[in-house]
């Protein structure tokens, strides 16, 4: 069960909606700041052409206009789904937008009959590690010196998606993020 989506009050004007590649800049940029090795332009390009991969972006309305605030994509095979990247623009950071993206696509993946999420996450990672906790990722292994940049090892972490609630957002016309491979 997810826990109770209590990030609506304070993110109404956020929007989950399929990345594209008009997206990639904004997306590219969000990564550059997040990582210590980022993934390549073309790392993306590829995961735009991949039928197993799902993408959205998070728009926020920001000085009069709408911004790209974080991304998430994520692979469904079969009957599982791996959370490849997750990353939210510094400056919008602690607002319950990574919460927001996670409630949408575990939400998604239940509707999907998808039954298990794995995902690796430094073991460094607290930020992440947290968010993980709060939606009951448990830690399932290790994988040892998985990151070249630092030779950190990778904590892999496993959900397993039983009957999960739905969320209720405020556009019942928005995207209902049912096909956004
Ligand atoms: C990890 C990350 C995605 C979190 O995004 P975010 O939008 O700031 O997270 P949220 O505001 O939704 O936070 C949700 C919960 O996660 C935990 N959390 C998030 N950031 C945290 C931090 N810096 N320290 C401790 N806990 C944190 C908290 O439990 C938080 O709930 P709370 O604010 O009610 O305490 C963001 O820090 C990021 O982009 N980091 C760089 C990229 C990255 O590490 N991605 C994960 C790769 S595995």
């Amino acid at each position: 069960m997810l826990p109770k989506d209590d990030t609506a009050s304070t993110l109404k004007d956020l929007e989950i909606l399929p990345m594209t590649f008009d997206d990639l800049e904004d997306v590219l940029s969000i990564e550059r700041l997040s990582y210590p090795s980022p993934w390549s332009r073309s790392q993306f390009e590829k995961e735009l052409q991949n039928r197993f991969s799902n993408k959205l972006v998070a728009k926020v309305a920001h000085d009069n206009r709408e911004v790209i605030a974080a991304f998430i994509i994520f692979w469904v095979v079969a009957d599982e789904a791996h959370i490849l990247n997750i990353a939210v623009r510094p400056d919008f950071r602690r607002k319950g937008i990574a919460k927001s993206l996670l409630f949408f696509t575990l939400n998604n993946l239940e509707e999907r009959g998808v039954k298990e999420a794995f995902l690796e996450v430094r073991r460094s990672n607290s930020a992440a590690q947290s968010l993980y906790n709060y939606f009951s990722f448990k830690k399932v292994g290790v994988r040892r010196g998985y990151y070249g940049d630092n030779n950190e090892d990778a904590i892999v972490m496993a959900l397993e998606i039983k009957r999960a609630r739905k969320i209720d957002f405020d556009d019942e016309e928005g995207y209902d993020g049912k096909d956004f491979v």
